[in-house]
């Protein structure tokens, strides 16, 4: 989440086109000039780094072409700590190669990277405001209502499209808030199953193309891809938790791990590097943000490739969303009936919310865009362009503007047609924290980076961008908070902590349960970690159980009920629940071919939610996180491994 003030690039100056800008009068353009007229093969040209120039016989060529770089670009000071020649020489050629990483991992390389830097900084530090000249509006998309007529016909659509669907989860994030150790696609999503995030998206996945395969007349060979974006921070891990589980059942073949690389980072309004503190042989580096994610998929010609497999979506999504696969075949449904070319899925938004806005921007010369506005700058723009009151909620009770969640769905054709021209490249932004009003030091050095959700910038007024607007409970919670930090939430907002996130699935799994004819008792709220969640029955179940509200409403009949203290685990696909009443615990493991009729009355003493101590360090930290353990006192567990069908009533 973005926080302070930063600035965007300027709409129309994608950093290819800026990198061939240049800074006028800078240090950086003189230097380049000299470098460009003055020799070369007696070392002169290195003689505004003097101690770079005495290493110049260690170095390839290559090297030399850096170094020139560098020098024209203002850069020298990483070369004033270098010894004499003979003095840590790995050290100072390992500094090249990392310098050839970086400059090859950006659009126009490191020196583009640089000069777009320096505007970057200019105009963040001239306080410009980078929607000058827009006015925002509504835009339109469609408002959906979990359970009705139009939600199941959107759901029908949503399932026959996803055998032409990719997924792509952006997973490089550092998880600085979150603070746990591990990758967040290894956590539990929940603690009554324990399944990960990386587990249960693939398991959704996968009940997706058999869902959908199902609807095609003959074979059907549809193997849906996913792209996971990974990081030096989550590279090695990722790939590990996928070898270890056979990659949960997919093909590792519809698996591509792809790596984006870091940024440097920058220490001063010049753009200059900065240096470990450390290693003075390294550049500091971090990440540039998930908007790396479309220069990535262009790079690597996954998109050419699903296109000619006749593919005509790539759903994008986050690493730790346990609802989202309850939103997916709904959103896909909206996008293929109203040919959508960007599709955001978004939330209601309480007026100023910690959440973006999607915002049509028409600007005055006539340039139209519907884009996510971060939240600390909706409301300056609103009250900026006539709306005395800023982000105010309307008659709904809720913003007009819906609030995006960060899961877009893009039409591949016109998105592999965008990309062919910007080559991936997302408008940048930099967010310095500066040490005093002056804006001429920071407080620690920053980077570039850029946002997925960003992609719609460059888009053609022609383009159809819309959004899709499910309710909360049922499409977000995502655990990006720690627990201190998640406590101190102002009440009534999202914690966003892996409590929140684990409760939540209960309450969605709970409500669509109770939608479909069940009678869910309601919630008791108890406090965990600090933050007061409400506490409904521990349901849940494998997505190929319930993958739409219709399979769900299909699988129970007569008057089940479910106290709140029990727990249900659904693991199979054709389990169906006939005149249930349960009060305990109860867990279901049925082979693909058994179908199981279970009613009747379940009774024992269930499994406990036991309050921890997240301070507590005997604990593993995913217990901590959450602040409770869950207490397998008693259940009934039925195993169903044959093929047939069966009936338990108790
Ligand atoms: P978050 O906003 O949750 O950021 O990213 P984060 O880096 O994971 O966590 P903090 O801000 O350090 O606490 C949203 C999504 O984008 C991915 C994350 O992995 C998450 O799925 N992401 C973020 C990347 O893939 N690359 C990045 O450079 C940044």
């Amino acid at each position: 989440m973005l926080e302070g003030d930063y600035l965007m690039q300027t709409q129309g100056g994608g950093f290819i086109h800026q990198s061939q800008d240049g800074v006028a009068g800078s240090t950086a353009e003189k230097v380049s000039n000299l470098s460009i007229n003055g020799g070369s093969s007696d070392g002169s040209w290195a003689a505004s780094a003097p101690n770079l120039q005495k290493n110049l016989g260690i170095l390839s060529s290559e090297h030399i072409e850096l170094a020139k770089m560098l020098l024209a670009e203002g850069q020298s000071h990483l070369f004033t700590h270098w010894p004499e020649q003979g003095v840590d020489d790995e050290e100072k050629k390992s500094f090249f190669d990392q310098v050839t990483r970086l400059n090859s991992s950006y659009p126009g390389g490191l020196a583009s990277y640089i000069r777009n830097a320096r505007n970057l900084l200019a105009d963040s530090k001239a306080g410009k405001n980078p929607f000058d000249g827009f006015t925002p509006s509504v835009p339109s998309g469609e408002v959906l209502t979990f359970g009705d007529d139009n939600f199941i016909k959107f759901e029908e659509a949503g399932i026959r499209e996803a055998r032409n669907a990719a997924f792509v989860v952006v997973a490089g994030g550092l998880g600085e808030r979150l603070g746990y150790n591990g990758i967040k696609l290894a956590l539990p999503k929940e603690t009554t199953t324990g399944t990960g995030f990386l587990q249960h998206y693939i398991e959704a996945i996968l009940a997706l193309q058999d869902a959908s395969c199902k609807l095609v007349q003959g074979p059907c060979e549809a193997q849906i891809p996913l792209v996971i974006m990974t990081s030096d921070d989550t590279h090695a891990r990722t790939l590990e938790l996928l070898e270890s589980n056979s990659y949960f059942g997919m093909k590792p073949t519809q698996v591509k791990l792809l790596k984006q690389e870091k940024v440097a980072c920058l220490d001063d309004n010049d753009a200059r590097l900065a240096i470990e503190p450390q290693n003075k042989y390294k550049i500091q580096t971090k990440p540039h943000g998930h908007g790396d994610v479309h220069s990535l998929l262009y790079s690597s010609g996954l998109l050419n490739s699903w296109h000619d497999a006749g593919l005509r979506w790539v759903l994008f999504f986050q690493d730790t969303n346990g609802l989202l696969f309850k939103a997916i075949p709904a959103s896909l449904g909206v996008s293929s009936t109203k040919n959508y070319h960007v599709n955001s899925l978004a939330v209601p938004r309480k007026a100023k919310e910690a959440i973006g806005g999607i915002t049509k921007l028409t600007h005055s010369d006539g340039r139209t865009m519907v884009i996510n506005v971060e939240y600390n700058q909706l409301d300056p723009l609103l009250r900026a362009t006539g709306h005395p009151d800023g982000d105010a909620n309307c008659e709904t009770g809720y913003s007009p503007y819906p609030g995006n969640i960060n899961q877009l769905i893009l039409e591949l054709d016109s998105y592999i047609k965008e990309l062919t021209k910007t080559h991936g490249a997302i408008t940048e932004f930099v967010n310095p924290k500066y040490k005093d009003s002056t804006k001429t030091t920071f407080k620690s050095s920053t980077r570039l980076e850029c946002m997925m959700q960003d992609y719609p910038k460059t888009l053609p007024p022609s383009a159809r961008v819309g959004f899709t607007v499910m309710d909360t409970w049922l499409a977000y919670a995502p655990v990006k908070n720690n627990p201190e930090d998640a406590a101190k939430v102002p009440k009534g907002n999202p914690y966003h902590s892996a409590t929140s996130g684990e409760m939540a699935i209960y309450r969605a799994n709970s409500l669509i349960l109770r939608k479909s004819g069940v009678n869910v008792a309601d919630p008791v709220l108890q406090v965990f970690n600090g933050q007061e969640v409400e506490v409904w029955p521990r349901i849940t179940w494998k997505p190929k159980w319930g993958l739409t509200f219709t399979d769900v409403r299909k699988k129970v009949s007569g008057g089940c009920s479910i106290s709140q203290r029990s727990t249900m685990v659904i693991k199979g696909q054709n389990v169906f629940l006939e005149n249930l009443s349960l009060d305990g615990a109860l867990v279901i493991n049925a082979a693909e071919a058994s179908e199981v009729k279970v009613g009747g009355s379940v009774q024992n003493k269930g499994w406990i939610i036991e309050p921890v101590d997240h301070k507590d360090t005997s604990l593993p930290e995913e217990i901590r996180t959450r602040g409770f353990r869950i207490e397998k006192v008693d259940q009934l567990e039925m195993n169903y491994t044959e093929p047939g069908k069966f009936c338990f009533k108790s």
